[in-house]
């Protein structure tokens, strides 16, 4: 079953169903002031973040869903009929649909008129488009570029031969007070906050509250106004819904003016519709005060609203400024474009898994319909890796993210769970106790840097000095060498690394007396990558010590095997997790793909890990973490993911950010068929016509997929704001199509399924853009013959009989085309 389909030329994925099973959301704006905007035009908005910054109401989870929003409600005021120009909140039938009548039908069985409405969410916008009763509409939501406002722009045309009059009335619930919590739950203090008054025509809300003082202002461009209310509940009416507000019913507001209780922006217009006449109202919200300039805690200035409504409040304006998000994206996306002979995979990299990995380093885990959106510190491993799918589109902003991040690890290389940008104080944290730490957070590092390194060839970043969180200083180069020591200073009493308080697995606490074998591959990969780069970069005595480490580790590795693949890790009480002796959590998929990844274990361990991966935990909706999963305690392990009923998240659920792993093990194990098979069994446009099943929006990732052993098997959840955006954006990209920056250049290494016979990669490279034509007549998984540029053959691709070929910096130049022959 479908709800929509991907127009990839225009960057846009179109709902043709709004009903989806679950709300298919889209984001606004920048980090200055952005939102949320759902399929039903629920959502919210907020100034700079989304817990302590709260523009604009949503209740979570609420019934019916994801309101309020920002809605735009429609009139005949003929008859009193009645829609909003997102299908939601009013909710007529829809056409052919929920109404027993078929695709075109005006009217259900019933005689009821029905409603025509469809979405397109594109990059930075949504617009929502009504037919109902001859009148159509369409509403386009965005917040310009660089700025503290958002527009709801809505055309209105009369496509019958009559006069019509048709009024617009505007709703959005304003927030009292930033902080998200305090809003919604301190009623006894936060409901006497408010202020909201009409004043020359736009609406003003002020709230001065114990931490500051917010001002909020909302206008209408194209038409007078013919009335207001900046009450909520003499807007709504009493115990009414959105659905059906009373202003909107009886046709008229009622000019309140909010003091105390609850605040909203509405704005009535009265359109006089000429048969085939359009009308564009410009409704405008934003952060400040109609009548003065406003400024915020950071000193950041915002001009009167009144002269931004001048200013871009008419209907070139909104033009100009959509346009502009349009190419801004473009110019964000356009770093890696691909034509491949997967549709869905275009369609993914092209556009929204791009986006989504924006998303996602822009919003960490803060700003959802899902994680509560108060929670807007950057977790550290997350925010490290989420680094990894950009450096190649935003290598400026990922290196100040960098910078930040390496002051959350502190002096002894352990990091900080949970980094706040704007209350951090490099050097002056509070060190974590040991059993604060997350045993792989500063694990991550050493890939994160090796990388931003490799792509923008800045070896001179390594010898940076930055501020440990609490005290002290050291080179980049160092904080990578400390996070190795902080591992190797917490060793358990087999030789794996301690798990502390948690691996990258939030839900196994192996704490300071038990050992986890994921974090120890982590370990090893860092040291493996540390060996490399030092290698490269002339550290011949800090290689020597990489190298060292290295074979220290040998003999823990091989006892970690457990016959068929890697454990999982010991308890504190000896026990072994992910081996064959027990009857649930045999198995685990974390350490057998680390181990394929790292590099550090022979290779036919690496395959018999993988292996056992295919055939103990894959299924066709992509790799469960754990089988059996957990229904009993296991001792001295603090499984936390017993809350979850198996198959639910980390308890043997499908856990999509270790997914995209198998695909990159599978690459480097040169094993095409199977690391496409990974990539194609969790790939959300996959899911375009099995939405019913899936659920949740076709065109991003999810946290996790319910797995085998839960009732939901199939159905994901948690779609957006994971790490699974970054690492399947890396494993498909680099792994699969091969592209990968390396500091001597850039190697090719395709890894393919059975039966592709080429593709185009067009990729920035260090400031020049380079056209990749793999060329693969005979169809083979792996292997490079030869390299052209321009028509002439790269001389010398001698890299010690790695895969692929290495194409020197030094041989490519802006625009050049290089023709990669597979053999
Ligand atoms: C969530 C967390 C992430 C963790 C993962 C696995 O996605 O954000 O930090 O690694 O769960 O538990």
């Amino acid at each position: 079953m479908q709800y929509g389909h991907f127009d990839d030329a225009a960057r846009e994925y179109v709902i043709t169903r709004p009903d989806t099973p679950r709300s298919w959301s889209n984001y606004l704006g920048s980090r200055l002031y952005g939102g949320i905007i759902t399929q039903g035009a629920g959502g919210y908005s907020f100034y700079k973040s989304g817990g302590q910054g709260r523009v604009t109401r949503f209740r979570f989870n609420g019934v019916p869903q994801d309101e309020p929003g920002r809605f735009v409600y429609l009139r005949d005021d003929a008859d009193g009929d009645f829609w909003s120009a997102s299908w939601q909140p009013v909710g007529k039938p829809l056409r052919g649909r929920d109404s027993g009548g078929r695709d075109g039908d005006e009217e259900d069985a019933a005689g009821n008129p029905t409603q025509a409405s469809s979405v397109r969410h594109g990059l930075g916008y949504s617009i929502f488009h009504s037919s109902y009763r001859g009148i159509d509409s369409e509403a386009t939501y965005f917040i310009p570029q660089g700025q503290a406002f958002e527009y709801w722009s809505v055309k209105v045309t009369n496509t019958t031969a009559k006069p019509r009059t048709v009024s617009l009335f505007s709703y959005a619930e304003l927030s009292n007070e930033w902080n998200y919590r305090q809003d919604l739950e301190n009623l006894q203090y936060s409901q006497y906050v408010v202020v909201c008054r009409m004043q020359d025509g736009m609406i003003h809300r002020l709230n001065s509250t114990r931490t500051h003082t917010s001002e909020l202002w909302f206008g209408m461009a194209g038409a007078d106004v013919a009335g207001f209310d900046t009450d909520r509940d003499a807007f709504l009416g009493s115990y009414r819904t959105q659905s059906a507000p009373i202003a909107v019913e009886r046709g008229y507001c009622s000019g309140s003016e909010a003091t105390g209780d609850n605040a909203c922006s509405t704005i009535q217009a009265k359109l006089e519709l000429a048969p085939g006449e359009t009308r564009q109202v410009i409704y405008m919200m934003g952060v400040g005060a109609p009548d003065a300039s406003w400024e915020d805690a950071d000193g950041v200035a915002l001009p009167k609203g009144r002269e931004i409504m001048a200013k871009y409040g008419t209907p070139e304006a909104v033009d100009r400024e959509l346009d502009a998000i349009r190419s801004e994206w473009r110019d964000y996306l356009s770093p890696l474009q691909v034509a491949t002979p997967d549709e869905q995979m275009n369609s993914m990299i092209n556009v929204w898994h791009a986006y989504q990995t924006h998303m996602t380093f822009n919003w960490s885990r803060g700003v959802s319909l899902i994680e509560a959106g108060d929670r807007d510190g950057l977790g550290y491993r997350d925010t490290v890796q989420d680094m990894l799918a950009v450096i190649h589109a935003i290598p400026e902003a990922v290196r100040e993210r960098l910078d930040m991040i390496l002051t959350g690890q502190t002096e002894e290389g352990g990091a900080m769970p949970l980094v706040r940008p704007w209350a951090h104080r490099p050097g002056h944290e509070t060190t974590p106790t040991l059993e604060q730490y997350r045993s792989d957070d500063p694990l991550w590092l050493p890939i994160t840097v090796a990388n931003f390194v490799y792509e923008t060839g800045d070896v001179a970043y390594l010898d940076t000095v930055l501020p440990y969180a609490d005290h002290g200083s050291a080179t980049v180069f160092e904080h990578l060498k400390q996070a190795i020591q902080f591992s190797l200073n917490h060793l358990g009493y087999n030789g794996l690394v301690q798990g502390l308080q948690a691996d990258w697995n939030d839900c196994l606490q192996f704490g300071t007396t038990g050992e986890s074998m994921f974090s120890t591959f982590l370990m090893a990969n860092g040291v493996r990558v540390i060996a490399e780069l030092a290698e490269q970069t002339g550290r011949e005595a800090d290689a020597a010590w990489a190298r060292s480490v290295l074979e220290g580790l040998e003999v823990v590795l091989e006892n970690a095997w457990d016959g068929g693949w890697y454990i999982r890790g010991i308890s504190s009480t000896g026990a072994k997790l992910g081996s064959d002796t027990l009857d649930e959590g045999k198995i685990y998929l974390e350490p057998n793909v680390w181990a394929a990844i790292s590099g550090t274990v022979p290779e036919a361990r690496a395959i018999g890990a993988m292996d056992s991966v295919y055939e103990r935990l894959s299924t066709e909706h992509g790799v469960a973490l754990c089988a059996p999963a957990h229904t009993k305690e296991v001792p001295g392990v603090g499984l936390s993911l017993l809350v979850f009923p198996p198959g639910h998240k980390e308890n043997g659920g499908i856990f999509c950010h270790a997914n995209a792993w198998t695909v990159v093990a599978e690459g480097i194990l040169g094993r095409g068929d199977r690391a496409y098979e990974y990539y194609r069994a969790f790939l959300p446009a996959k899911y375009n016509d099995q939405a019913e099943l899936h659920q949740v929006e076709p065109y991003v990732y999810s946290q996790f997929v319910h797995g085998p052993e839960s009732p939901r098997f199939g159905q994901a959840r948690n779609p957006w704001l994971t790490g699974t955006a970054s690492w399947s954006y890396v494993g498909v990209t680099q792994y699969i199509l091969g592209v990968r920056a390396e500091l001597s250049g850039l190697r090719i290494d395709p890894c393919l399924p059975e039966g592709w016979n080429g593709y185009q990669v067009t990729r920035r490279f260090r400031g020049m853009d380079l056209t990749i034509n793999v060329v693969n007549v005979d169809g083979l998984a792996t292997g490079v013959s030869s390299v052209t540029i321009d028509g002439d053959e790269v001389a010398s691709l001698d890299d010690e009989g790695k895969r692929g070929a290495l194409v020197p910096v030094e041989a490519l130049s802006d625009g050049a085309v290089l023709t990669v022959t597979m053999g």
